[in-house]
């Protein structure tokens, strides 16, 4: 057992665990364990910062869209990643943390945020790949994270849930247009999976064996499913997806496993995972500068705000 629980009270540990056994949620003015209250706050920060620099790649294609249509979809999911992330920060801050605080710590490059969104968005076909692997991927785990222990954090998932199913549908209608389109479209299309697949099987995180935080996270219920089972869950889901549309998933060792009902899959290059996750992708300088660019721009806003609410204050 680790050393943060056995300073805990193990008469207030154990009515703890009996609590979320029985299946009743943990609510902030509830005791919980302080290891409990920081694996929290380390997910939802960095759930939060993943929603807000995963605009970043499809805000790069919004004054590029195809279409009016295709413009409002792609305004709308942007615009629906932003309520995500604020979400998130207003669920962390029920654990007694500040958001600026937590916003700061990724400026400092000392959170994380989702490995997924250092890859370049190269072609249209990317807006639509996001949509069906990234959107499906976040909607299996979130799908998983709707039952977590704690309340605050369960409570945004069931809203934050039904806004990916609209950005996966969204994400896969664009992949079955192009298609359906000209040799040239369905290639851009086929370029886009090679490039994004993997990356979106890596996003479910280690495999259980190198997962550090997953044990703990599971004794109490915030996670309900390891990492390969949802990585498995995603994988069974989108694979027949990608046949009916005649696109090939990059990945030889593919095949499906009729007794366990599997797609059995190839080996995941977890050196690059590692690399990306500690600021060696592609895109992680340039994420990060635009991060904080757009934090040093907005400083005005957050001024005016704090200075408006302090004098509605002082009025009243
Ligand atoms: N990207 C970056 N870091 C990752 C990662 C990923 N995809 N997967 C794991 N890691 C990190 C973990 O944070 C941990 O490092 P830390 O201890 O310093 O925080 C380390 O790798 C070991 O991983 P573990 O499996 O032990 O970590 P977890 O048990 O926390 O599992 C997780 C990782 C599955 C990402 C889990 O934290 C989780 O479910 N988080 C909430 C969901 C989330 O953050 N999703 C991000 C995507 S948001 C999104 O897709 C937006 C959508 O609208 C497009």
């Amino acid at each position: 057992m680790s050393k943060e629980i056995q300073n805990e009270d193990p008469k207030k540990l154990a009515e703890f665990e009996a609590k979320i056994n029985s299946g009743e949620k943990i609510e902030p003015k509830d005791w919980m364990p302080e290891l409990y209250r920081k694996q929290l706050i380390r997910m939802m920060s960095q759930h939060a910062h993943s929603e807000v620099v995963g605009m970043l790649p499809e805000g790069n294609w919004i004054t590029r869209a195809p279409s009016l249509r295709r413009k409002l979809i792609l305004l709308a999911k942007v615009q629906d990643e932003a309520g995500h992330g604020l979400y998130l920060y207003n669920s962390a801050e029920t654990l007694g943390v500040d958001r600026g605080e937590l916003i700061n710590q990724l400026l400092q490059g000392k959170a994380k945020y989702s490995n997924i969104f250092n890859y370049p968005t190269l072609t249209w076909a990317d807006i639509g790949v996001i949509g069906w692997f990234v959107d499906g991927a976040a909607m299996v785990n979130q799908t998983m994270l709707a039952k977590c222990s704690y309340g605050p954090y369960s409570r945004a998932m069931l809203r934050i849930t039904k806004e990916e199913a609209f950005h996966n549908r969204q994400g896969y209608e664009l992949i079955a247009q192009l298609c359906a389109g000209t040799p040239e479209q369905k290639q851009m299309a086929q370029d886009s999976v090679n490039r994004w697949w993997f990356p979106s099987l890596m996003m479910f995180g280690p495999p259980d064996a190198q997962s550090p935080n997953s044990e703990i996270l599971m004794r109490w219920k915030i996670k309900t499913e390891s990492n390969d089972q949802l990585r498995q869950r995603f994988i069974n889901m989108t694979v027949p997806q990608a046949i009916a549309r005649g696109l090939t998933l990059p990945d030889p060792d593919l095949k499906f496993n009729p007794e366990t009902k599997n797609w059995e899959y190839g080996k995941l290059n977890w050196d690059e995972f590692y690399a990306v996750v500690n600021g060696k992708g592609i895109c992680n300088k340039e994420r990060m500068e635009a991060r904080i660019n757009a934090h040093e721009n907005g400083r005005w806003v957050r001024e005016a705000a704090l200075t408006y609410s302090l004098k509605r204050q002082t009025v009243n």
